[in-house]
């Protein structure tokens, strides 16, 4: 069988079953902050097993796409995978361990046909229910063995969340394969068993601190590993040599001239660039963009062990897309986003992949040096200050180093490493630091601020606390400059690209000219400004009144940062997401992911999307504490990475809608109000990320007033009529 035939059915199996065909979701585990990467079939389901949602359907199947960070060294062996596909059957408080076991084993012996004597099982130590029913459907005793917590326990996915016992079963490549000796059982080191398929039976809900307490309803979750079911139906020892793999290794030793077979060294280099390109195609395709943090940084990671291993085999220019253009051609029709983004993929990875290979020969040039250097060393230690050079200088993720270091028998001191990334970020914020205003006073005495800036301009408060210099005191007079929280504010404090409203307090005995507003850690608004007249003391009542002028003119630009994401995913592909955002008075920046300059005709055609759209005078509407599942649903767009709380804020444009994003900024009532688009600038902001600039409202009549004084004053000097 090949994987596709296998992959259906698979789901037609658990169809047939009464369970729901659901689709993969995103490798980018959107709404879960707890996980950087999807690395199970479960990850999308976890609020129906929490009991936080409702699942359409008790019983669901899926294929899903999975990438595991943990695995990327060992790559290049026989056994290890970064990208895999997932097929699992779940029951959410629906069947239980007897009926997983059942409808396991009778996929297993029935529908794949593989022979019940090949199998064997695994349970959690003390689990003898399990045990009962693989025993009442035939399986031997023999055939069964217990293991402990480290393979018999799964979860949770990240620091927290569901987990249970599980249940394995494993295949037997026979004796003749393995290590020989007399209690070789699955989990033995040798190559005699195969792990496919993991029954999870999920009844707890494990805390970050390792507390387990019970799930609403016990939950079955299994997972079986594509590529090692192909290798089993394909009798091949690894999944290197079935169909998922062949055409990618085939086309790895075509460019590189090296037969794949020959060479214990050279076979894992193919078997790198291979897996590699392919799971960069996947990752690049679900929005992950290359950067030297969190998911970003593993694509980088990924993408620059691939360039460099190709390079071990004599590769050069881009062959990375090449390889990955293989990989995609086979799973389009099972991933159609690989086929829909295949330009902008693999544009993307030829950008990364040239970034590199101009500063690779530099590097390992140096590294080869250092080795040298270390290697007659006592220690033989690469210090963290030349493994962050190389990173910082020539873009050598740290693994990367340790890896090769590893192969000459040294290691790397990776605390040094930290410490000098450590010092990097410190003068990063140090020259933050100089254009932020802080606040170091503590304000957890209060309550928090009431925020009713969304529906009023202002309104009537009572100074809860006073600070000047980080020291808080009772009253402060003309002249001075403070920080000041109330128990409520109408003022937007600055979050989500969105810039401070300013304004003024006003007191019966003075006013505080307030010209920036933030929010302190603790919740509360504090707002920052210079006493103008008289005194203001705590507990007095003041009357917060936000700018009403230029709050509009930044809801003008918040607004029309909407219209605009809208309008580049109707002309550009719905490939581009929002990757940065300012929205201040006098003009809007918005950073986004694609991966080619932005044309004169795209731009212009951009502008007349936005600018249709506020003639028709579109209403913008808004829902708030919505469920953020519903909102999704509802196709709203969400920053990828950015934390949601369980209910969210999402704002709407038209009906129906041209636009639906989760925000909690403030807006206009009609998107007429915006007056006129009007795109300054685009440009390139990092590898495939473009920005573009505008104005809008009274901004863009100020440009337009400007332009045509230009060509006024032109067309007088040139003695020339307008139109010429
Ligand atoms: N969540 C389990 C695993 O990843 C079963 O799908 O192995």
């Amino acid at each position: 069988m090949l994987s596709d035939q296998i992959r259906k059915a698979f789901l037609d199996y658990f169809q047939e079953k009464e369970h729901k065909l659901i689709a993969s979701s995103s490798l980018i585990p959107h709404g879960d902050p707890t996980l950087l990467l999807t690395a199970a079939g479960m990850v999308q389901f976890k609020p129906f097993f929490m009991g936080e949602a409702s699942p359409p359907e008790t019983r669901l199947t899926t294929c899903q796409k999975c990438f595991r960070t943990t695995d990327i060294e060992s790559v290049g062996d026989v056994d290890h995978l970064t990208f895999f596909e997932m097929l699992g059957n779940f029951s959410v408080g629906d069947y239980f361990k007897e009926g997983a076991i059942e409808h396991a084993w009778q996929f297993v012996t029935k529908r794949l046909g593989l022979p019940e004597e090949k199998l064997w099982i695994t349970i959690y130590f003390d689990d003898d229910e399990a045990f009962g029913y693989w025993r009442k459907i035939g399986v031997p005793n023999e055939r069964i063995s217990r293991h402990g917590e480290k393979d018999n326990y799964w979860g949770p996915a990240g620091d927290s969340g569901p987990c249970g016992p599980c249940s394995e079963i494993y295949y037997d490549f026979g004796k003749e394969v393995g290590c020989g000796k007399p209690d070789c059982i699955p989990g033995c080191d040798c190559d005699r068993f195969l792990e496919i398929w993991n029954l999870v039976f999920m009844q707890y809900d494990q805390d970050i601190n390792g507390n387990r307490i019970p799930l609403p309803k016990p939950n079955i979750d299994t997972g079986m590993g594509l590529e090692r079911m192909a290798a089993v139906m394909q009798d091949k020892l690894t999944f290197y040599d079935t169909d998922v793999f062949n055409h990618i290794i085939a086309r790895v030793s075509e460019l590189s001239g090296h037969s794949y077979g020959k060479d214990v060294k050279i076979d894992r280099a193919i078997r790198v660039v291979g897996e590699h390109s392919r799971s960069v195609a996947f990752l690049i395709g679900d929005g992950v963009l290359p950067t030297n943090e969190g998911r970003g940084y593993v694509l980088r990671r990924v993408l620059r062990r691939a360039a460099l291993f190709g390079k071990t085999l004599g590769l050069e220019g881009s062959f990375i897309s090449d390889i990955a253009s293989v990989a995609m051609t086979k799973m389009g029709s099972v991933y159609p986003n690989l086929i829909e983004n295949k330009d902008y993929i693999l544009n993307l990875i030829d950008s990364e992949e040239e970034k590199f290979s101009q500063t690779l020969n530099t590097g390992l040039n140096l590294l080869d040096g250092i080795i040298e250097k270390v290697g007659a060393k006592e220690d033989k230690v690469i210090s963290g200050k030349e493994v962050f050079k190389l990173y910082d200088t020539y873009g050598f993720p740290k693994e990367l180093t340790a890896e090769v270091a590893a192969d000459n028998g040294l290691s790397v001191d990776i605390g040094g490493f930290e410490k000098e990334m450590d010092k990097q970020r410190q003068r990063a914020r140090q020259a933050q630091k100089s254009k932020e205003v802080t606040s170091g006073v503590d304000y957890t005495a209060f309550a928090n601020t009431e925020f009713i800036g969304y529906d009023s301009l202002n309104c009537d408060a009572h100074i809860l606390s006073i600070a000047a210099d980080d020291r808080t005191q009772s009253s402060a007079s003309k002249g001075e400059r403070v920080s000041i929280v109330l128990d409520k504010t109408t003022f937007y404090a600055e979050k989500g690209g969105q810039v401070a409203d300013t304004g003024v307090l006003i007191g019966k005995e003075g006013r505080v000219v307030i010209d920036d507003t933030r929010w302190a850690k603790t919740d509360h608004v504090v707002h920052y400004g210079k006493v103008s007249d008289g005194s203001v003391s705590v507990g007095h009542a003041v009357s917060a009144e936000v700018d009403v002028e230029r709050r509009l003119h930044i809801a003008r630009n918040h607004t029309a940062t909407h219209l605009l994401q809208a309008a580049l995913r109707d002309v550009l592909g719905t490939h581009v997401h929002q990757t940065g955002s300012l929205v201040d008075h006098d003009r809007l920046r918005f950073d986004f992911s694609h991966n080619a300059a932005v044309t004169n005709d795209e731009l212009l055609m951009i502008q007349r999307h936005v600018n249709e759209k506020i003639r028709q005078n579109l209403e913008v509407t808004v829902e708030d504490n919505l469920q953020i599942e519903q909102a999704k649903a509802e196709g709203a767009m969400a920053l990828f990475g950015e934390k949601y709380g369980e209910t969210v804020r999402m704002l709407k444009v038209g009906d129906p809608a041209v636009s639906i994003e989760l925000c909690g900024g403030t807006h206009l009532q009609r998107t007429g109000q915006i007056g006129i688009l009007l795109i300054t600038s685009e440009s390139s902001v990092g590898a495939g990320i473009r920005r573009i600039e505008a104005v809008t409202g009274r901004g863009a009549e100020a440009l337009v007033e400007s332009r045509l004084a230009v060509v006024e004053a032109l067309s007088q000097r040139m003695g020339a009529p307008l139109d010429e």
